[in-house]
């Protein structure tokens, strides 16, 4: 995490913000997270309606380190117990019963409510200074417009909620800038509401070490999604998605690619683990083939660096312009499952896979 603090009226302000039913764009260690008072109604559907979000997904709902979670939920299974005392704060939301103190809004009228406590030293503040003056607990969804890429800094929520952003304005957007997110990538999801657990999104805290913890590996997705709601929103639609078309390719299909493509005279956006290629001369009537055609980023060969990049190298490329973004495909493996996930969510959500 960079090296970012804001002062402490900044967190008076934004706790107030969320206590009079303002939206607040806060800091996490896995993507900035769009906040409002989880036990207030017109606060949250604020988020619903700055998002473009459809009003049947859940929300995870963010607590501080000390909170008391019989408020909010019903049962806490011995597993989901060990869960949190081993990954919180961090990147892991848990699917609990609900109590009747959160309202349906949030959790799309289910019965069950997503907790997460945040290991980012500025949400954690906001949060307990927020417990001193309200409910203490933030619905937070990321904070991009439905669809889009998650923001991983204060840049991408500017980006995304221009000009919604203003501390002074009453109604705006209080925004707190804590830097780059350390993780990159939302949450790991973890449902305990059915029996055994289920893996609903694949995040930093792998399957892998949810089973070294719990002696129960979990089970995948496939489970949760027969039936009923979008339990997570991502399984329905375009998510996580630039706006530029994307495609995953092998290493091979991509110098391919780019090859036809700027032979063409076109242009081409890539993030690839080789390095650039060197862009021959094209023949005289071919077009002009030069650097400023190709965007080549190459990615970190290691899942948490690329995963802590992607997003943000998602909007680089995207920004682009160009006709599509290719990516060559990572490997497979558990290590790069979270990574797999978001990229074949985007390319699905680009309409192109
Ligand atoms: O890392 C994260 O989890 C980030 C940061 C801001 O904390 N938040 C995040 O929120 O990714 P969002 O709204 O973009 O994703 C929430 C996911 C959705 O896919 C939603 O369906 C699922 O959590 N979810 C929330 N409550 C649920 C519930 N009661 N049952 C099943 N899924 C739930
Ligand atoms: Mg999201």
């Amino acid at each position: 995490m960079s090296e970012h603090s804001v002062p402490e009226k900044s967190i008076r302000a934004a706790a107030a913000a969320l206590a009079r039913g303002d939206l607040v764009a806060m800091p996490t260690e896995t993507v900035y997270g769009l906040a409002a008072d989880a036990t207030n109604d017109s606060a949250v559907k604020k988020i619903f309606a700055a998002k473009g979000r459809p009003s049947d997904h859940p929300l995870i709902v963010h607590v501080a380190k000390d909170a008391e979670l019989s408020d909010w939920i019903k049962v806490l299974p011995v597993d989901a117990k060990k869960l949190m005392d081993k990954f919180w704060p961090g990147p892991l939301t848990l699917i609990l019963k609900k109590s009747s103190r959160i309202p349906d809004v949030v959790t799309g009228t289910q019965d069950t409510v997503g907790l997460r406590c945040p290991n980012h030293p500025i949400a954690q503040a906001l949060l307990t200074e927020f417990a001193k003056i309200g409910s203490g607990i933030v619905a937070a969804p990321s904070a991009n417009k439905y669809g889009h890429v998650s923001p991983t800094s204060a840049r991408h929520v500017r980006n995304e909620f221009g000009r919604a952003i203003n501390a002074r304005k009453i109604g705006g957007i209080t925004l707190l800038d804590g830097g780059v997110c350390e993780v990159g990538i939302e949450s790991t999801i973890v449902d305990f509401s059915r029996g055994v657990p289920v893996l609903l999104r694949p995040g930093a805290i792998s399957a892998e070490q949810i089973f070294a913890t719990i002696g129960v590996l979990p089970a995948g997705r496939d489970a949760a999604t027969a039936n009923g709601a979008p339990r997570v929103s991502g399984d329905k639609v375009a998510h996580y998605a630039p706006r530029t078309p994307m495609r995953l390719l092998a290493a091979e299909q991509v110098f391919a690619e780019v090859d036809a493509v700027l032979t063409n005279g076109g242009r081409v956006a890539v993030l690839a683990f080789s390095t650039r290629p060197r862009v021959k001369p094209s023949a005289v009537g071919v077009g002009v083939r030069n650097a400023r055609q190709m965007l080549w980023i190459q990615a970190p060969a290691n899942a948490t660096d690329y995963a802590r990049d992607l997003y943000a190298n998602m909007r680089t490329l995207d920004a682009a312009g160009t006709a599509a973004i290719l990516v060559e495909t990572p490997p497979t493996g558990v290590a790069w499952d979270a990574v797999n996930d978001r990229l074949r969510r985007a390319a699905v959500g680009t309409g192109k896979l």
